[in-house]
């Protein structure tokens, strides 16, 4: 068997449905018991150890609605709308403000939403001035201050303020360059606005700067995502997330609008994959891990090679150590050993603020078993290797009884060459790293009553 990334016979074997992993035990085992009281004595508690913070800000409005989007999100071409948020979001602030000590840092900061560019300038002031009145900003450029743009919304001034109030880190969206697929999925965006983002945004110093792909959109071949893909590599982005289309309309119903003979089957898509993983490799990509590449001196991938690399709600993240608060509507955040999620609907977040609450309506405590689990699948998402000697160590335990059944699942995947175990380390192989869903599924005790609820791995 050779060693390499794609290895189509194990994919099409190991083709399931998986969680992504952001959270360990996932949102799905997110309960209504676990309200505002508890929220409240979990951030409090870690003061003790006074962490760095990292926020989290949604902005759920777009202009118009992409067909595939499953992000949390209000269509709206109602701009005043933002305005009756933030007032709801500076209450936030200042409810979550009074929570957490005031010296400790705001290390990482990201705007997600929706789309934050959906704010006026005037509004983007607000909110940082909002934001830095209950926590403390850091102001020499050392945090990791990110947000997701759509180029369609911004103009060279936009990134300028956005420079100047703080941000060095930008995610564009893009999806694909090709006329047909924008077309298809109602997100036309024409290539002046693409490249002027990415080359704005280089001119303005953001530190790094990732594009949003996907494949699996309708009329995608192989061909024509080798086209956007070469001219997004001559652009050359820090990094390039690759996602893969989830495509469940009856989750999302923007999809039922996406006409499934217009989307690649299943061997097209093996074969954009492929194709993808060839190009972005040729190019000088390190493969992260999770559809995510990154050059070889982006900090994600410098953060890989020395095993400080963590993942949370926002994806792969350099800071491991920071509770991370989120405000708005469906944030989620994860205070000590908690997660925690705000209220979905609009109504119901701008009533709970209104009368003086937080939005928490649901959330979870972590059990030792969680703790523990979490920490194996993180390490292996992360590194793609697990040193069980350190778990048994760090935890108490002895991993090889512990996770007894876990090992044994794991037999088949060695025999295939997922995985291979050299003493006491536990590595991911090479065809093993796009399947990586799957290992880390073999650790999470929730899994069968979870059924149906999660995006194909490939
Ligand atoms: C929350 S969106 C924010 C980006 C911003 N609103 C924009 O579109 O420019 C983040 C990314 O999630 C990805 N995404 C959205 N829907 C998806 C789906 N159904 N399957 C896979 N990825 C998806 C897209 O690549 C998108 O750029
Ligand atoms: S992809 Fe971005 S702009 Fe499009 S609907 Fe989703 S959140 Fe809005």
């Amino acid at each position: 068997m050779t060693d390499v990334l794609f290895n189509e016979d194990l994919i099409r074997r190991y083709d399931t449905s998986g969680p992504r992993y952001t959270s360990y035990p996932t949102a799905v085992q997110f309960h209504e018991g676990f309200g505002e009281a508890e929220y409240r004595a979990a951030a409090e508690a870690t003061n003790a150890g006074g962490a760095p913070l990292s926020l989290y800000v949604h902005i759920p409005f777009c202009d118009t609605v992409c067909f595939y989007c499953a992000c949390n999100k209000v269509v709206t071409k109602d701009r005043s709308r933002a305005g009756a948020y933030l007032d709801r979001v500076e209450r936030e602030l200042a409810l979550q403000g009074e929570l957490f000590d005031g010296h400790r840092p705001v290390d990482q900061m990201h705007w997600g939403g929706g789309t934050p560019t959906f704010l006026s300038h005037g509004e983007m002031e607000r909110l940082v001035e909002a934001t830095a009145r209950q926590f403390r900003l850091r102001d020499d450029d050392t945090g990791e201050y990110a947000l997701e743009i759509d180029p369609r919304e911004v103009g060279n001034d936009t990134l300028h303020l956005l420079r100047q109030l703080g941000f060095n880190r930008l995610s564009i969206g893009i999806q694909d360059l090709d006329p047909d697929v924008q077309k298809a999925v109602n997100r036309v965006q024409p290539d002046r606005d693409t490249f002027g983002a990415l080359d704005t945004a280089r001119a303005e110093g953001f530190r790094s700067v990732s594009v949003d792909l996907m494949y699996g959109l309708p009329f995608q071949d192989r061909q024509r995502f080798a086209r956007t893909l070469d001219r997004i590599i001559a652009a050359a982005p820090d990094r390039i997330a690759v996602f893969n289309y989830a495509h469940m309309p009856h989750y999302f119903k923007p999809q039922r609008r996406i006409r499934d003979e217009d989307l690649p089957g299943p061997q097209e898509k093996l074969a954009i994959l492929h194709e993808t993983i060839d190009r972005l490799t040729a190019a000088g990509y390190v493969y992260i891990g999770m559809d995510h590449f990154a050059r070889p001196d982006d900090e994600l991938a410098r953060a890989q090679r020395e095993g400080t690399l963590h993942r949370n709600f926002q994806g792969y993240s350099t800071h491991a150590t920071c509770d991370l608060v989120a405000i708005g509507a469906t944030g989620i955040g994860q205070v000590g050993n908690t997660y925690s999620q705000n209220v979905r609907e609009l109504d119901d977040y701008y009533a709970a603020l209104d009368a003086g609450r937080l939005p928490v309506f649901r959330g979870l405590e972590l059990t030792f078993d969680d703790r523990l689990r979490r920490a194996v699948i993180t390490d292996l998402i992360c590194h793609f290797r697990l040193d069980t000697a350190r778990v048994s160590a760090e935890w108490g335990i002895d991993f090889d009884d512990y996770f007894a059944a876990e090992r044994a699942a794991l037999e088949p995947m060695a025999a295939d060459g997922l995985v291979e175990r050299e003493g006491a380390i536990l590595r991911v192989r090479e065809p093993g790293k796009l399947l990586i869903r799957n290992i880390c599924m073999v650790f999470d005790a929730y899994l069968e009553r979870a059924e149906g609820r999660h995006s194909k791995v490939i």
